[in-house]
């Protein structure tokens, strides 16, 4: 294992426990408010997206460090077993926060919350590659992986912001 990868490792869990207390401390203040309710939305998901990236490095090897791509999994599956809470009724545009979150999400709960449910399964299916040190299935079920990521997106995160 490299310094490099240690080092990544510890930046990333750093990470994690700065958004746990983002959370902690929206939660304490009571009455969390709006604008709160969507900085650490975006907040988990550009967490996502760092997780994401990681992954793809290390897909990216002819020698991924299974270690970590097991994590990267394990906290994806973990984030998106919370996500749909992350969208409480209210937490839309029209609000003064610059938000990508569509409508649609509120009007068709069920389908968002699958479209959760599918990044969730992937990032088991994909944690089982690494667990067999697969390779080849860890590079498919990372573009199934991505694939989830952005059928989401296509449908229920709008391209601009809006306030
Ligand atoms: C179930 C739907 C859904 C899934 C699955 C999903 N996203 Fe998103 N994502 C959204 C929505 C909605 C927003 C807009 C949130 C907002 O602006 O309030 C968003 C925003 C983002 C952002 C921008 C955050 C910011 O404001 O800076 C990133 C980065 C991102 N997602 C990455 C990912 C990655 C990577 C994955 C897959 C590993 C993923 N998302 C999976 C719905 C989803």
């Amino acid at each position: 294992m490299s310094p490099i990868s240690i080092g990544s490792g510890i930046r990333r869990r750093i990470l994690l426990i700065g958004s746990v207390l983002v959370i902690g401390a929206a939660c304490t203040a009571g009455a969390t408010g709006l604008p709160q309710i969507i900085h650490a939305r975006q907040n988990h998901f550009r967490m996502l997206g760092r997780i994401a990236k990681s992954l793809r490095d290390q897909v990216g090897r002819s020698h991924p460090n299974w270690r970590i791509v097991a994590n990267d999994a394990n906290r994806i599956e973990r984030l998106a077993s919370a996500l749909p809470s992350w969208f409480p009724a209210g937490s839309g545009k029209g609000h003064g926060v610059k938000t990508r979150a569509r409508a649609a999400i509120w009007a068709n709960p069920q389908a968002f919350t699958l479209a959760a449910r599918t990044l969730l399964d992937r990032a088991r299916y994909l944690g089982q590659a690494a667990d067999g040190h697969d390779l080849r299935a860890l590079r498919l079920r990372t573009r199934g992986l991505g694939q989830a990521c952005d059928s989401c997106h296509r449908r229920f995160r709008a391209r601009g912001s809006w306030w």
